[in-house]
């Protein structure tokens, strides 16, 4: 796959290169996927709050549904969550998003906070920019993502919804999987 990492780094030269020249700015990128994410945990704490963890399982599967839904009308952008270890199976990575989360991983054992990738990418003879963000397990991500954390009734719940989960098991800090947004350049 022909691609230009597009770090802040090489951000200046992006301009001058007519491969990447019409990719949005880093910084717009981030405004698109942090309003996501955000609108995401202001959801689930909401519901949480008002309906247990019940409200929040519906928080964190119509609401992310709904908004990716509201981003890509909005701003051109598709907008989804990704992880290997996918809870909805809709959300298991393509190619390009698994190798990305195997980078995140590393970088995140080694040390790191944060890991992102902004680049441009060519699939299938066109060219698409692409932002990743790595997604990271909270305390209050544990009940419906951890081990022995998770509550019974919401076990079962997950159970009975999600017959094929397979995000369990988590501790505070691993990687969940992440926010992956893609516009066409082409
Ligand atoms: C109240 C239960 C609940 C809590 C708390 C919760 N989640 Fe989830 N999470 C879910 C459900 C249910 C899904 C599947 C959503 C769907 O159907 O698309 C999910 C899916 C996800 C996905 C998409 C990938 C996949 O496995 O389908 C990510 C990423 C994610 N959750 C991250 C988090 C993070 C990070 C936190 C903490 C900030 C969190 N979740 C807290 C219930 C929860």
């Amino acid at each position: 796959m022909k691609r230009l990492v597009l770090t802040t780094f090489v951000a200046a030269t992006l301009h001058t290169s007519a491969w990447s020249a019409d990719a949005p700015p880093l910084d717009s990128v981030k405004v698109v996927a942090g309003g996501y994410a955000k609108q995401m945990k202001s959801g689930l704490i909401e519901q949480m709050s008002k309906n247990g963890p019940e409200g929040g399982i519906a928080a964190c599967s119509v609401k992310a549904a709904q908004l990716s839904a509201e981003t890509s009308t909005q701003t051109g952008w598709a907008v989804k969550r990704v992880s290997s270890k996918a809870r909805n199976p809709l959300a298991l990575p393509d190619a390009y998003e698994q190798e990305v989360l195997n980078g995140f991983e590393k970088e995140i054992a080694g040390g790191k906070e944060d890991a992102s990738r902004y680049e441009v990418v060519r699939e299938g003879g066109l060219r698409y920019a692409r932002f990743m963000k790595a997604v990271r397990i909270e305390p209050l991500c544990l009940t419906c993502h951890g081990g022995s954390e998770v509550p019974p009734n919401v076990e079962q719940k997950l159970s009975e919804q999600y017959p094929h989960d397979t995000a369990r098991g988590y501790k505070v800090g691993d990687v969940r999987g992440a926010l992956s947004v893609k516009i066409k350049l082409d």
